[in-house]
């Protein structure tokens, strides 16, 4: 099995931002690196609220999965937790919003070179144990793969995850494989065939139906051949033991209290266990990229030689 050097770059001091300083941060996470904050720059507000998403836990029978929260409607989808109206439902979603918030606010000021050319997706509350857990394998993240989300897809936005491990003593352990610049020609064409650009027709008339309102009813017509592309990918590697066993990782150990940041679409990822963690999602403008040769985008268009967004 090989060996990948651990593409991880520590931050200690997020004060020290000289505008070189922050464009190398950026540069780094779009080349594949983690971003580990040892100490998280941005804790929960108080001690009170850390206790509240610990105990959830104990209420496994009405939580199955991860929660998410959704800026742009400020609801907690996916969730079964008691009522929509419950005490516990909108506490749960004061404390995601605020942690939103205020990841949100931290990044615009620690990459500065994105002004904030991004969407805040979902932020997410993982309160399951990820060792053991019985997912199907398209949804397992103890697996190696790099996210596409098939409900969401980005048209070639880039997809950022802040994290931070909240369990009070356990450590989260991940594997990381070769980012998606190296690992991708090693499976295009003779394993996966290359994405194919769609025709001008097709463009069209996909676009057409999703300013209709389809595309809501229907997320397929609105992914570009880049988004089909990424969604393939993504099970290609789930479904390949060769790769799963053999394929170059390492490992790294997020200590409790710690926050990471990665491009999880360039980065093959898994989560082998752990417990509590907080997350949030950015999808950033691939105009806001200061190293654009790195992007899946960039790097499957010169493959091709054709547009795919
Ligand atoms: C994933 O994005 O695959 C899961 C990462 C985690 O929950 O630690
Ligand atoms: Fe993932």
């Amino acid at each position: 099995m090989g060996v990948v050097t651990l593409p991880l770059e520590i931050v200690r001091d997020t004060t020290q931002k000289s505008a070189e300083q922050a464009r190398l941060w950026c540069r780094q996470l779009e080349e594949g690196n983690i971003l580990l904050f040892p100490q998280t720059p941005v804790a929960l507000e108080n001690a009170e609220d850390a206790q509240f998403l610990l105990g959830l836990e104990q209420s496994r029978s009405v939580l199955h999965k991860n929660l998410a929260y959704q800026v742009a409607t400020d609801r907690i989808v996916g969730a079964n937790l008691c009522s929509a109206n419950s005490a516990a439902h909108a506490r749960l979603r004061a404390i995601l919003r605020g942690y939103s918030q205020r990841v949100t606010e931290f990044l615009v000021g620690f990459l500065v070179p994105y002004q904030a050319r991004w969407q805040v997706d979902y932020t997410s509350f993982r309160p399951i144990e990820e060792q053991g857990r019985n997912l199907p394998l398209r949804k397992r993240n103890d697996l190696l793969h790099m996210d596409a989300f098939p409900t969401r897809p980005t048209q070639g936005a880039r997809i950022l995850r802040f994290f931070q491990n909240i369990h009070p003593t356990r450590p989260r352990e991940w594997i990381v494989g070769e980012p998606f610049r190296a690992l991708a020609p090693q499976f295009i064409p003779a394993s996966i065939a290359p994405p194919r650009a769609e025709s001008v027709q097709i463009r069209k008339m996909r676009k057409t139906v999703c300013r209709a309102g389809v595309g809501r009813a229907i997320p397929a017509l609105q992914r570009s051949p880049y988004d089909r592309f990424m969604l393939r990918f993504h099970n290609f590697l789930k479904e390949n033991s060769g790769y799963q066993s053999q394929g170059a990782r390492a490992a790294i150990s997020f200590p409790p209290g710690s926050s990471w940041m990665i491009y999880t679409d360039t980065v093959p990822h898994a989560v082998l266990s752990g417990q509590y963690a907080l997350e949030q999602t950015f999808l950033v403008a691939p105009q806001a990229m200061v190293a654009p040769e790195h992007a899946p985008l960039s790097v499957l268009e010169s493959i091709v030689g054709q547009r795919l967004v």
